[in-house]
């Protein structure tokens, strides 16, 4: 594409007919969030954005057409995180890609990478971890997994979208330092490590101005410090003033209507946009779409591999499953009986809503995962649930009636029943009704006697949902167990252990809930949060054994909400509808704050069982130039065959600039390693990573680093220190400068 030449012909209403997104109602492709407006006459093609971090966001049916556009649910990202593993992060991001391209879509608008705050945040589902660096490092694991399909992947949201609440307009006021170190870090790296085509600027404020008409925050840091030269837009229906977002440093309004262009083109006229302003933002529009495979002609097969990508998905959600506690539960082995109870297990989640929902072809619930594994249910108990609670709406058959009807009212493409959106509202809202009205404790005490009888072991599990445009809140039902929940854990519990049987508990939601309270009462707990279609599957293998979990946390998980210091201050002032919120914890959050603090979790960062042992050893560390490189072997000295994660945090000495007890700054996952196999494993860390913000410039002050390297934040096995002889100070774009 000649772009010099196409902005030399390209009249000024059509320089902003680019920028301005072509509108949400009447994308071509439908389900998509958005497209670029076509210029025929020069052969400028329209580009198609598509949702999200989960898979492929696409309507499954479209309206007169017998085919179907399935694509597949993978792990949501907190799951991804959970792995440690940028392999398989990338594989993920290379299906999602490879789905977008055979679907016609563009550009992928994933991945979240917000940090967790807190745990209450809505969409903390799609977003990694409380750790920039971790979330950077898979971040871009993901990106370059979608752009090796030729296919753009959007960082979002920028900046400090940390929760739902009041999100389209709220002020956060954050420290430069907080920003830069925790917030705007993960960004940063993971741009340079993957070269994003895009990144969306998020709804909210930020220092008072709209991250949309934040021209620090777009040109200043993005353009300057960083050198982005990627293709910026906003989220959707973001800010408040068209003009100012264009001279702000937004490239592409989205989802745009002719309202803004008008609005633009008004401004242009009245000689308060120049139109040099605005060639720079077409030319960026241009270079994506020179970019896409629609410029380069691809011809979408429609037809996307699913069966290949159903495997990623398993293989992805098995490696994110953490194990928190197992007092020699599982795994549990083949010919064992296991009752089923909670109607998660039958109705299990397989990820969150909004904007990050998918449609595949199925969800293998944790039942039907269990039996298709072969694994003995028992009977009675699986009866009951289905004939008992289904009368409600999550019976199969009931299930199966919506499904038919969905299909119907669009292959037949008759509109007079139900829109879309009315379709996908009700879906939203039946599962969050499900989840609040139905009793979980409607076994009689004669029936669970038998129950426990004629099984092995009892299965419990527990879900929750989350949505884009809500906060998760701090009551029972939700980050609470309701009590019928509890009271069902405690009941299956006695009963089972009268007879000498264990308990085990699935967690089967998007973000941290409270533990405590219950925990002491069964004897194993396994998180598989939201993992896709294949849950049911990742979950059986992992029960049985076949695979190890080797999940660890990319979050602290708290025993109280209450010592989250960001809880004091969340979900904003004033408490009923928010205007502003202040990170008054600065770079304190997570381990960083529990650490420093010396606070104990539930269960630490970086924290999760396996089925076997890893002794870790020889941790040899070393200079080379501008990187820090540290050795060590980990051998697996357990009867299972497993995977662990090595993590090297650093422990900065104490200086001028206050500095958390340790920080993440390294990590690596071995391959399955066999019981008596060993693996060397090699983290290398770029110097860069051990500076602080001083307000204007990054340093690290002299004096002694603790390299500590171990299977969690808070279980270190191996030390050792290297000695920064002086400052080492760096400008914004990371040069060195005197200090
Ligand atoms: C969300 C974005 C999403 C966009 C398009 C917005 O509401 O915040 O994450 O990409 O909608 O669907």
């Amino acid at each position: 594409m000649d772009i010099d030449k196409l902005l030399k012909e390209l009249g000024i209403e059509e320089k902003i007919r680019l920028i301005v997104g072509a509108g949400f109602f009447t994308t071509k492709i439908p389900g998509v969030a958005g497209e670029t407006r076509a210029i025929d006459r020069l052969g400028i093609p329209s580009i198609a954005l598509s949702d999200g971090p989960a898979g492929i966001r696409i309507h499954p049916i479209r309206f007169g057409d017998k085919s179907t556009y399935y694509t597949t649910a993978f792990p949501n990202e907190i799951a991804l995180a959970s792995t440690w593993n940028p392999e398989i992060v990338e594989k993920v991001g290379k299906a999602i890609g490879a789905e977008a391209r055979e679907y016609g879509i563009d550009v992928l608008l994933a991945p979240g990478i917000n940090i967790h705050r807190v745990p209450l945040c809505g969409r903390n589902f799609e977003y990694f971890s409380e750790d920039p660096l971790l979330t950077a490092i898979l971040a871009a694991s993901y990106v370059k997994g979608v752009q090796s399909e030729g296919v753009g992947a959007t960082l979002k949201h920028f900046i400090a979208n940390e929760q739902e609440t009041g999100r389209m307009s709220i002020d956060v006021m954050v420290s430069e330092r907080a920003l830069r170190e925790i917030y705007l870090r993960a960004f940063e790296i993971a741009i340079e490590l993957s070269k994003p085509w895009a990144v969306m600027a998020a709804y909210n404020k930020i220092y008072g101005k709209y991250c949309t008409q934040n021209s620090w925050l777009l040109t200043n840091v993005l353009r300057e410090d960083w050198r982005y030269n990627g293709l910026v837009m906003t989220d959707w229906w973001a800010g408040d003033n068209p003009v100012e977002q264009i001279k702000a440093g937004i490239d592409l309004i989205m989802p745009g209507d002719d309202r803004v262009v008008q609005i633009l083109l008004e401004a242009y006229r009245k000689g308060e946009l120049d139109e040099e302003t605005i060639d720079a933002r077409a030319r960026r529009v241009l270079e994506l779409i020179s970019k896409s495979l629609k410029w380069k002609g691809y011809k979408p097969s429609n037809n996307p591999n699913l069966e290949e990508n159903a495997k990623i998905a398993y293989e992805a959600a098995v490696d994110g499953a953490i194990l928190l506690k197992n007092n020699g539960a599982l795994p549990i082995s083949q010919e064992k009986t296991v009752a089923v109870f909670g109607k998660g297990s039958y109705l299990t989640i397989k990820g969150g809503l909004g904007s990050g929902n998918t449609y595949p072809r199925y969800v293998v619930s944790i039942v039907d995962g269990l039996k298709e594994r072969g694994i003995k249910i028992n009977n009675e108990l699986d009866k009951i649930y289905r004939e008992t609670m289904v009368p409600l709406w999550f019976d199969q058959d009931a299930v199966t009636w919506y499904r038919n009807m969905r299909e119907y009212v669009f292959k037949e493409g008759d509109t007079r029943l139900i829109s879309w959106l009315v379709i996908e509202f009700t879906e939203s809202i039946l599962s969050r009704l499900m989840a609040l009205t139905i009793s979980e404790d409607f076994i009689d005490e004669e029936t669970l006697d038998r129950i426990a009888k004629e099984s092995d072991i009892a299965l419990i599990t527990i879900s929750r949902i989350s949505s884009e445009g809500y906060d998760r809140k701090a009551v029972k039902g939700d980050f609470y167990l309701r009590d019928d929940e509890y009271r069902l854990i405690q009941k299956v519990s006695e009963k089972f252990h009268s007879y000498n049987k264990k308990v085990v508990v699935i967690l089967n939601i998007p973000s941290p809930i409270e533990i405590i309270s219950w925990r002491d009462l069964v004897d194993a707990i396994l998180v598989i949060w939201l993992s896709g279609q294949e849950i049911g599957r990742a979950v059986a293998d992992i029960i049985l054994g076949r695979v190890s979990p080797s999940g660890k946390l990319p979050i602290t998980w708290p025993k109280h909400l209450s010592e989250i210091p960001a809880i004091k201050t969340f979900p904003g002032e004033p408490k009923e509808n928010p205007k502003r919120i202040v990170y008054e914890e600065g770079i304190y959050v997570g381990y960083r704050y529990y650490d420093t603090f010396g606070i104990e979790p539930a269960y630490e960062f970086g924290y999760g069982l396996s089925y076997t042992l890893f002794e870790f050893r020889d941790l040899r560390v070393y200079m080379d130039d501008d990187t820090i490189v540290a050795k060590l072997r980990i051998k697996n000295i357990g009867n299972a065959i497993g995977k662990e994660v090595a993590q090297l945090y650093v422990r900065a000495p104490r200086g001028k600039i206050d500095k958390p007890y340790q920080e993440l700054k390294g990590f690596y996952k071995t391959k399955p390693l066999k019981p008596g196999e060993e693996e060397e494993v090699e983290i290398k860390v770029p110097i860069k990573y051990l500076a602080s913000y001083d307000g204007n410039k990054w340093v690290i002050e002299r004096g002694e680093y603790e390299i500590r390297v171990g299977a969690s934040s808070r279980d270190i096995r191996l030390r050792t220190s290297i000695t920064i002889e002086k400052d080492v100070c760096f400008d914004k774009h990371w040069y060195r400068v005197e200090c």
